[in-house]
Order: structure tokens, then sequence, then C-alpha cells
């Protein structure tokens, strides 16, 4: 079965949320698909500069951001992934929430970048894959990826697809997510934004990459715009790149001294 998997490269105006969310909307009612992933922090903006500005726009998992994506996806019958500033107790995460209209998911960023240190509590929920339509899908959130561990986990754990919320800065992730397509034989999908907040500039280039570690679609640096792929989700079962050499059957995790440290 094949899972029409979708991109959304957005501008969002920093703190405003409600035409954040609605501009975002705008761009899916354009498509069809089974998957969305949204950007990293896609509705509230980026560069905060205090914990206190943080929390004034994080919400709990359970808030009206995911009341209003639960009823876009329960209305278009699919499922998204999108970042938002989680508040959870006194603690502030960079988080990507998964719904549908049965469940919820968080994912809270392990792996938390530069400034977001000053606010963000480092991650706690591990690294999880859930079945959505018909598909395995784990999350990661943008610097993540810089992290091999990561992708290597959610694969390992039956991930076909990694969704890959983003708000990147540093050049270098369209590429190396080829790498962890590759490496790992599974999609990946990374959302990223576009535009400028308080002297950061985001790169843009949203993307899906097959298990080959091929471009399936390539946003450019400015644009906003969703795009989507039918992908046969399956296929990155297979983790065979020549007849005798199947990538994680002949993993050596006994001559792996750095993975125990
Ligand atoms: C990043 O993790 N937003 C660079």
């Amino acid at each position: 079965m094949e899972l029409r998997l979708g991109v959304v490269q957005n501008h969002p105006k920093f703190l405003k949320a409600p035409g954040n969310l609605k501009a975002c909307l705008e761009l899916m009612d354009k498509h069809e698909a089974d998957l969305w992933v949204l950007p990293e922090l896609f509705a509230s903006g980026y560069a905060f500069k205090t914990k206190a500005e943080a929390a004034r726009c994080a919400e709990r998992a359970d808030g009206p951001l995911a009341s209003l994506l639960k009823a876009y996806a329960a209305q278009r019958g699919c499922a998204i992934v999108a970042g938002f500033p989680e508040k959870a107790g006194a603690r502030l995460y960079n988080s990507a929430m998964l719904v549908t209209a049965a469940k919820t998911r968080v994912y809270r960023k392990t792996h938390i970048f530069g400034g977001e240190k000053r606010f963000f509590a480092p991650g706690d929920t591990g690294l999880w894959v859930e079945d959505v339509a018909g598909a395995k899908v784990g999350v990661m959130i943008c610097f993540d990826w810089f992290f091999p561990e990561a992708a290597r986990t959610l694969a390992l754990r039956g991930a076909q697809v990694i969704a890959h919320p983003s708000n990147l800065v540093l050049p270098w992730a369209p590429e190396g997510m080829k790498i962890r397509s590759l490496e790992n034989r599974v999609f990946s999908a990374t959302a990223n934004r576009v535009g400028a907040e308080r002297g950061l500039r985001f790169i843009g280039q949203s993307q899906i990459v097959s298990p080959n570690g091929s471009l399936l679609a390539r946003l450019g640096h400015e644009e906003t715009r969703a795009a989507v792929v039918a992908v046969d989700a399956w296929t990155a079962k297979d983790k065979k790149v020549h007849p005798a050499n199947d990538l994680f059957a002949d993993r050596r995790p006994s001559l792996y001294g750095l993975a125990k440290a």
C-alpha cells in the first residue's frame, strides 16, 4: 500500500501562531496526503531570547494546537507530525507531536541545538516508532540528524519512514539526510522553514529521500509550498545493498565499543 508522504515548507511570522497554522493548513489543503510533516516549532517561530518568551507560546501536548491539528487530521483522514514548544510542568521541550484522529504521541528533541539550551530541556521521550496508515514512522527533530545514532535507533526499531521536522540554519542537512536514509535504508521527510528571524537565516530545501539516498522531492531555498510523494514504505524493510550484504544483519555490535560508551 502506498503512503502519500508530504512536507510543508513555511515562512512563519515570529510568535504569530494562529496565522502561521492557517498558512500551513492552506498549503496542505491543495494536496492529498496520508502523512504530513511540518517544520520544527512551525507555528511559534524559533529564535526565542529567553525561557519566559518561549514559555508564553509553549503549550501542553493536549493543548489547543493539538486539538486543531487533530480536527484537521480527522477531517482529511491524515496523520500530521508537527514541531511545537511543549510545556510540561516547569520544563519546556522542543517537541513534535504525531497526531491522527485517534491518537497523539509526543517526541521531545534529544539533541538540542545552540541557543535552544537556554530554554529547552534535552528530550526524555527516547526515539519511538508508531504505525501510521500501514507504515512504521519514527520522528526526530532537526539537529538530531547530526547524530547518526538517532536515525539508526529509529531504523533498528523498525521505522520505514523518518519524519524530520526542522528549522535548519547550518548548510549540511539536506545532503546529510541522504546518507541517513541510505545507511539505514529508510525514507526520510525533512520539513524545513524559510526566511530569517533575529539574525538566523533558515535554508529551506525541505525534501523527501528514498532508501537509496535519492531525492524524491526537494523544495527551494525561499519558496513556501507543500510537496507530496507516494512511496512504498514497506520497501524500507529490505536492508540488502548486495546479495551478500544486509546492512542490519551484517552489523557487528560486539565490536562497536563506542556504541556502548
Ligand atoms: C536546529 O536544530 N534547529 C538547527
